[in-house]
């Protein structure tokens, strides 16, 4: 069940039509009509894994009709020759086309949650950047962790959104350098319920929801709902340490970015308290220079 889960569901769907399709083959008289049949796992891989994808998938698919036509046509080199080459441009051509479509789409849909963020975070200049430093950081301790390339995506996505709730927060609450009142503290510890309502109707993003709603849990059971371990997805644990982390290397009106030295005692002390211990390790083990690395380097993508 783990192996399943942890192996790309959509992969899994790809290989099992192309198994499909051999087994209709078996069965099938009409064997030229049958290699159209090789268009659905191009379009498939295409949409999946963009135009790269696409075109192996179509060249893949051509090199299978050559082993079909030998093994199961008369005449396969004049099929070949005649239909076969022909169809493997097609292949080709229309995996990259809907390869391409696909990757504009992933852009643009990240471009305008991106775009949300930064709009949510222009409302406090010492937190521009932040959700997309917090994704960055979180999809590297996901990578480490050896999470599927699907399940990375929904973190860095709800990395990206994870405080968007604070479109509900009063903007002098947000701006405020002063410690908080106990009545400004349960107005902010609202964000991620907000978040939640301002998200809930886009359906493609219902993966996130759980990660936005949990990542102010601590794994001690202290945190905002009092969930504890388990009860708190791994996603919403790795976006807690991503978050503190971000938080701890930036400068804040009220303090400035903390030393590396004080960041490691922080988060020793709190393993296993506020933090999951795997992921607060991983965090430690991959970080280091990551902050100036992450600045440096790959904050462009994100926008
Ligand atoms: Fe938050």
């Amino acid at each position: 069940m783990k192996l399943i889960r942890k192996a790309n569901v959509k992969s899994i769907f790809t290989l099992t039509i192309c198994v499909a399709g051999l087994l209709i083959l078996y069965f099938v008289e009409d064997k030229e009509a049958f290699i159209n049949f090789f268009f659905i796992p191009t379009l498939l891989a295409g949409y999946i894994y963009g135009a790269k994808g696409g075109v192996l998938t179509a060249i893949l698919s051509f090199l299978l009709i050559c082993l079909i036509s030998y093994t199961s046509l008369d005449n396969p080199t004049d099929f070949i020759l005649r239909k076969g080459l022909l169809l493997g441009c097609f292949l080709v051509i229309s995996g990259y086309i809907v390869g391409k479509l696909a990757e504009q789409i992933t852009m643009t849909y990240f471009g305008t949650i991106s775009a949300l963020a930064l709009a949510m975070e222009s409302r406090d200049p010492y937190i521009y950047g932040h959700s997309a430093r917090v994704a960055e950081v979180a999809v590297r301790i996901a990578k480490k962790l050896k999470l599927s390339k699907q399940e990375q995506n929904i973190i860095k996505t709800a990395g990206i959104l994870h405080d968007i709730g604070k479109f509900g927060i009063r903007e002098d609450i947000l701006r405020k350098s002063s410690p908080l009142t106990s009545e400004e503290y349960d107005h902010i510890r609202q964000h991620p319920f907000i978040g939640v309502s301002i998200l809930s109707p886009l359906r493609l993003l219902k993966d996130i929801i759980p990660y936005i709603y949990y990542h102010h849990e601590h794994i001690d059971g202290t945190g905002y709902l009092r969930k504890k371990d388990n009860q708190i997805p791994l996603g919403a644990r790795i976006l807690g340490v991503a978050d503190a982390y971000e938080a701890m290397t930036t400068d804040r009106p009220y303090r400035k970015a903390l030393s590396r030295d004080k960041i490691i005692k922080i988060f020793r002390n709190g393993s296993g308290k506020q933090f999951d211990k795997k992921i607060v390790d991983t965090l430690l083990d991959i970080t280091g220079d990551l902050k100036s690395r992450i600045e440096a380097e790959e904050r462009l993508k994100l926008y």
